[in-house]
C-alpha cells in the first residue's frame, strides 16, 4: 500500500508520499509567505495561497517519490483542528483525487500527526509513552497507550507554547515584514549569547499540583518589563530578555513533563510540535529525562513543525488497520483528539 499524505491546516501546504513498510519516498513542504505583512496568519488568505499551491505541491511530492497517482492506494488528509477553508481546501482536493482514482481516503487529527511524527525517524520507539506537544495552537502532555490511544494528561489554560513564543517576538518588535512567523525561532536566535538566569520570569502554575501550563502571566510580566526599559536599552539587553523568557517557557515544560513521567511511571517521552525544534527545550528536556532513566525521541525540526509526512504517517496506520473515511468526510476546526 502506498499512501499520499495531504496538509493544510494552516499556513503549510505540504504533501508526502509513505510505503507500507513506513519508507518516505518524497515529502515537500511550501510554508506561506503572504501572512508576514499583517504580523499574523490571516485564514483567508491562507485559504487562497493553499488553494494556489496545492495541486503543484502534491505534484512534486509525487515527483520526487517516483511515482504518479495510479500507483497511490489510499489519500490521508488532515481534517482537523485548524482553520476551517484551509481544511477545506486539503479535503476537497483529497476527495477529487480519491473519487477519480478509486482510492481510499481517510480524515486525520492533526494532533495525531504530531504524535506520529516520532515514527518516521524511530520506528522502534513504541508506545506506551508520554508526548509532550507544544505548537502554535496547543501545549498538551499526551499518554499514549498504544497506536490511536491517547490521555491527555496536561494542557494550557490560556495560550500556547508557541503562542507565548508568537507574542513576544511581535511584543520585542522582532518579527520580519516577510518571510516566517515563527517566533519561536526568532526568539531563540536572539537569546543566542543571552544569560537566561537575568530575568526572573515566572513558571505559571509551577506551585500546583497540576500536569495544566499557563503562560498568560509569562505573558504579562515581559510587557512590564519592555515597558520598565529604554528603546536604547531594549536593544542591548535583547540577548538576555530573549533567553530569560525562552528559558521561562522551556522550565514550565520541563517541570511538567517530568511531573507526568513521575506520576504515570513512564520512562520514554517524545517532543512534537513546533516549538520541539527549540534546541533549548530539546536539550533540557533530554538531561531530565535521562536522568530519571529514561529515553527522550525527539524528530528532526522539519517533522516537528507542520507536515504532511507525519499525517501520511497516520493515514498508513489507519488505512491499513481498515478505518477509512467516507465522501462526506468534512473539516472539523475544534476536531478533539
Ligand atoms: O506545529 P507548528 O508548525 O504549527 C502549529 O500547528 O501550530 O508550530 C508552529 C509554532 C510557532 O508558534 C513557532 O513560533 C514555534 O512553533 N516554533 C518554535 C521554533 N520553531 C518554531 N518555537 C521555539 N523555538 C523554535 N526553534
Ligand atoms: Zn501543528
Amino acid at each position: 500500500m502506498r499512501i499520499l499524505g495531504i496538509e493544510s491546516s494552516c499556513d503549510e501546504t505540504s504533501a508526502a508520499v509513505i510505503d507500507s513498510d513506513g519508507t518516505l519516498r518524497g515529502h515537500v513542504i511550501n510554508s506561506q509567505q503572504e501572512h508576514a505583512a499583517f504580523g499574523g496568519v490571516v485564514p483567508e488568505l491562507a485559504s487562497r495561497a493553499h488553494m494556489r499551491t496545492a495541486v503543484s505541491t502534491i505534484r512534486k511530492a509525487l515527483v520526487d517519490s517516483n511515482c504518479d497517482l495510479n500507483q497511490i492506494d489510499g489519500i490521508a488528509v488532515t481534517a482537523g483542528p485548524g482553520l476551517v477553508g484551509s481544511l477545506l481546501v486539503g479535503i476537497s482536493i483529497a476527495k477529487g483525487i480519491a473519487l477519480a482514482g478509486k482510492k481510499k481516503l481517510v480524515g486525520v487529527h492533526h494532533l495525531e500527526g504530531h504524535i506520529f511524527s516520532t515514527l518516521l525517524e524511530h520506528p522502534d520507539f513504541e508506545p506506551p509513552f508520554l508526548t509532550l506537544l507544544v505548537s502554535g495552537g496547543h501545549s498538551e502532555i499526551i499518554f499514549v497507550d498504544t497506536w490511536g490511544t491517547y490521555e491527555v494528561l496536561g494542557r494550557t489554560r490560556d495560550d500556547a507554547a508557541g503562542e507565548a513564543f508568537d507574542k513576544a517576538a511581535r511584543m520585542l518588535d522582532l518579527l520580519p515584514k516577510s518571510g516566517s512567523l515563527h517566533g519561536g525561532r526568532i526568539i531563540a536566535e536572539s537569546a543566542t549569547n543571552g544569560n537566561p538566569a537575568a530575568i526572573p520570569f515566572p513558571r505559571g502554575l509551577s506551585k500546583e499540583d497540576t500536569l495544566d501550563f499557563s503562560f498568560s502571566g509569562l505573558k504579562t510580566a515581559l510587557r512590564t518589563h519592555i515597558d520598565s526599559l529604554s528603546e536604547r536599552e531594549r536593544a542591548t539587553l535583547l540577548p538576555d530578555i530573549a533567553a530569560s523568557y525562552e528559558m521561562a517557557i522551556v522550565d514550565a515544560l520541563v517541570a511538567k513533563t517530568v511531573k507526568a513521567m513521575e506520576r504515570r511511571e513512564v520512562k520514554k517521552v517524545a517532543l512534537a510540535g513546533g516549538v520541539a525544534a527549540n534546541s533549548t527545550l530539546r536539550r533540557k528536556l533530554n538531561q531530565e529525562v535521562a536522568a530519571r532513566n529514561g529515553t527522550l525521541c525527539c524528530p528532526s525540526p522539519i517533522y516537528c513543525t507542520d507536515n504532511a509526512a507525519m499525517i501520511a504517517a497516520v493515514g498508513r496506520y489507519h488505512l491499513m488497520n481498515g478505518t477509512q473515511s467516507g465522501y462526506d468526510l468534512d473539516a472539523d476546526p475544534r476536531m478533539k483528539l
